[in-house]
């Protein structure tokens, strides 16, 4: 049904313009860039307007319909009242450069800001592999058009010039989301995330991700995920202060243990805790060098006090719940602790860990191992699949690949387990839990080396 509608434009360029009234033809099924066609043919052929698909996918054709960041080509006309008059603005964050085309260019300095993927140098072309798993991960990500609508309404750019030195924006945080999920990069993008491109500035108030016409859920996939993992180091204030105070014994544990000396680990981190027995450091190296030592039981009740300790920073606590949580399924998995008796007290550690993160992903290795223990064999698979998509730590990578060569072999997958247990040596070949699994895969009749 043809009808007339009324449009307000925004005419000019940097230096000065108005919003200019027309009244236009209307036809059914026709979006908002029709009718800016129309008016360019019709009424104002000089109306500077950037597009190019006209099927939202250049990303060229973005502007404010409304006030609200749109791609022209996707906004139907039939969403409008008919007796409304349809605003339409160029995107409020960049220079104007004539009506309804601004100058972006921003955003293509900051892209050349992002360091290209770094693939580990002893890798030849051809060699790179990577699992399906992996690949879908950062698939979300790449199907960003560079539209930039999440960049227009990022409160932190969008009046504030000021900030945009120092803030690259949603945009930019998803492409290094996408590097920093990418198995085979070795460059730290989130620290890089945080000291470059400004990603403390962003308080995820979610509204990149309402107006991105993909549907990337920017903030709880690529931003969220990403703070947490700084979050630990760099702002809980007992980590901080911790790192300042010189603390031989415990950081001589740190040392030892790192060199897998981890009797020696336990004998310094022992010694430090008699002289402070709230040093978390030295309390967390102690867990760490006993489950090292396949003591699974003896690290839970180092991880027990941790968590007491832990107070209410929320890096902290979670750090010492996930690593109780974890210790305690060790110890059952082992045959040190029987299930029955610490089963309310995972259930417990884990829920107060969930509560703490955005996304249940920085516990999938955790959910994969108490899935395990329980014998849900294909929950504990897919947890364990996507805890190895995550877990970016070689102890922490190589605890998910026994979990999910167990489950596997569980399953009759027998070549995947074997080959899960391999690379799990390979990343950790002293891990006492390899040996447990080697034998049980052996009683499967599945060979791993
Ligand atoms: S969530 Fe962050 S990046 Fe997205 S619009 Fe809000 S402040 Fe900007
Ligand atoms: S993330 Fe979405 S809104 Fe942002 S530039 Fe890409 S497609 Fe556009
Ligand atoms: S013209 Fe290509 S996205 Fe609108």
């Amino acid at each position: 049904m043809t009808y007339n509608a009324r449009f307000r434009i925004w005419r000019g360029d940097d230096a000065a313009g108005q919003l200019e009234d027309f009244t236009v033809e209307v036809n059914e099924g026709e979006v908002v860039l029709d009718i800016i066609h129309r008016l360019q043919a019709t009424q104002t052929p000089d109306l500077a307007v950037r597009w190019n698909c006209k099927a939202g996918k250049c990303g060229s054709c973005s502007a404010e319909v409304n006030g609200i960041p749109r791609l022209m080509c996707m906004t139907r006309m039939s969403t409008f009242p008919e007796a409304d008059v349809v605003t339409v603005t160029p995107l409020r964050t960049f220079p104007v450069v004539k009506d309804l085309v601004t100058d972006v260019s921003f955003n293509y300095e900051k892209a050349r800001e992002v360091p290209s993927f770094a693939p580990p140098a002893e890798l030849q072309l051809g060699e790179y592999r990577m699992q399906q798993v992996d690949v879908e991960r950062s698939q979300e990500f790449r199907k960003c058009i560079e539209c930039f609508l999440c960049q227009d309404t990022c409160h932190v750019v969008r009046d504030h010039e000021e900030n945009k030195p120092a803030f690259s924006g949603p945009r930019f945080f998803i492409r290094l989301a996408e590097l920093d999920m990418h198995p085979l990069d070795t460059k730290d993008r989130k620290r890089e995330a945080q000291a470059t491109h400004g990603l403390g500035m962003c308080n995820i108030t979610k509204c990149c991700t309402e107006v991105c016409p993909e549907h990337i859920k920017i903030t709880d996939n690529a931003i969220i995920p990403m703070k947490e993992r700084v979050v630990d180091t760099r702002y809980d204030p007992l980590i901080w202060l911790g790192s300042k105070i010189p603390r031989r014994s415990s950081t001589a544990a740190d040392k030892a243990l790192g060199s897998g000396q981890n009797a020696q680990a336990e004998q310094h981190a022992r010694t430090r805790l008699r002289e402070k027995p709230s040093d978390r450091t030295a309390r967390r190296a102690l867990a760490d060098a006993l489950r090292a030592q396949g003591q699974f039981a003896a690290a839970a009740e180092q991880t027990r006090v941790l968590v007491e300790q832990a107070g209410r920073g929320r890096g902290a606590r979670l750090d010492a719940l996930s690593a109780h949580a974890f210790a305690l399924l060790t110890a059952v998995e082992a045959g040190q602790l029987t299930l029955d008796r610490v089963e309310d007290e995972v259930s417990t550690t884990v829920q107060d860990a969930q509560r703490l993160v955005s996304t249940g992903t920085v516990l999938s290795g955790t959910h994969a191992l108490h899935h395990l223990v329980h014998g849900r064999l294909a929950e504990a698979v897919s947890h364990a699949r996507e805890a190895i998509a995550w877990d970016r730590d070689r102890v922490a990578r190589a605890d998910d690949l026994v979990t999910l060569s167990e489950a596997l072999a569980g399953l009759g997958e027998d070549a995947e387990a074997a080959s899960a247990l391999r690379e799990s040596r390979s990343l950790w070949p002293t891990n006492p839990r390899l040996q447990a699994a080697s034998v049980n895969l052996r009683s499967l009749g599945v060979a791993s080396s």
